[in-house]
């Protein structure tokens, strides 16, 4: 098993279709069911309640920092700051075998955020705009998970 799914992930990268398209998303559930520390302590984030802060149909122009997809420029595949708006669309990397070999992940859409530079990098794709007057620290937990 773990050849075969090394061989379509190394089939992907050379045939390059390893850029984000509409069917590349998972979702938190999907990613929630081999991280459920991670899954359980985002939960408890406001990343995980954006939907409530809209009463309505969310525009797409909110949806681009409210949710998780392709918004403003596609559609959003949910109300929510889920785990691939940090880490990436991940249907082609979420498998086992595929995760624990962090080249291979990466080149299949898993961000790297490795260093302070990339993790704060990817928190302005988001929070460029001060807010409320706090200046915003992207060195924050976003799901603190007790060893
Ligand atoms: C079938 C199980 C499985 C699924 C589904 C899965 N993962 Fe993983 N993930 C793993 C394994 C195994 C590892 C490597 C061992 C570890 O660090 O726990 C890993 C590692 C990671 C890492 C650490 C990578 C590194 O280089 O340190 C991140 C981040 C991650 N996964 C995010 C996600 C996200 C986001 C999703 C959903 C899109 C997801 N995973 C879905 C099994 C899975
Ligand atoms: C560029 C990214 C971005 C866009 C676009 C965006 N938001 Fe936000 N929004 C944020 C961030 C980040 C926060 C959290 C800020 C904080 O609390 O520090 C936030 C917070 C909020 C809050 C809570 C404010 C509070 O005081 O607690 C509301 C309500 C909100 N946004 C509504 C909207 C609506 C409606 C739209 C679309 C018209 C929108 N946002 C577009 C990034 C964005
Ligand atoms: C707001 C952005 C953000 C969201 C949302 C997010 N993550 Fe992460 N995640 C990170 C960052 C940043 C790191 C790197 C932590 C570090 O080493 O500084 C990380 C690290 C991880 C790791 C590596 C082990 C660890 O705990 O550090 C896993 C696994 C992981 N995330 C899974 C998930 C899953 C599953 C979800 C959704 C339930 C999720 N993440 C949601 C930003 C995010
Ligand atoms: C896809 C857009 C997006 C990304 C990427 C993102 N955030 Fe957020 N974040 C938001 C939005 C939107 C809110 C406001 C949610 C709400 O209150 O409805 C928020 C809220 C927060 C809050 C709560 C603020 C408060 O006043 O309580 C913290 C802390 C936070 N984000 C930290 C981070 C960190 C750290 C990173 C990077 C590791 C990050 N975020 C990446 C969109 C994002």
């Amino acid at each position: 098993m773990r050849s075969v799914a090394l061989c379509v992930a190394l089939f992907a990268i050379f045939a390059g279709v390893a850029s984000a398209g509409k069917r590349d998303w998972t979702g938190s559930a999907a990613c929630g069911a081999c991280h459920p520390k991670q899954l359980a302590a985002w939960q408890t984030t406001r990343h995980a309640i954006t939907r409530d802060r809209f009463p309505g149909r969310p525009e797409a122009r909110c949806l681009g920092c409210h949710g998780t997809g392709e918004a403003p420029a596609g559609p959003a595949i949910a109300v929510e700051v889920g785990c691939e708006a940090c880490h990436g669309a991940g249907a082609a990397y979420a498998e086992d075998d595929l995760m624990r070999n962090g080249p291979v992940a990466r080149s299949l859409g898993l961000a790297d955020l490795s260093t302070p530079k990339l993790r704060a990098a990817m928190c302005m794709q988001c929070h460029s705009r001060p807010t409320r007057g706090r200046p915003f620290d992207p060195t924050t937990p976003v799901h603190p998970v007790k060893p």
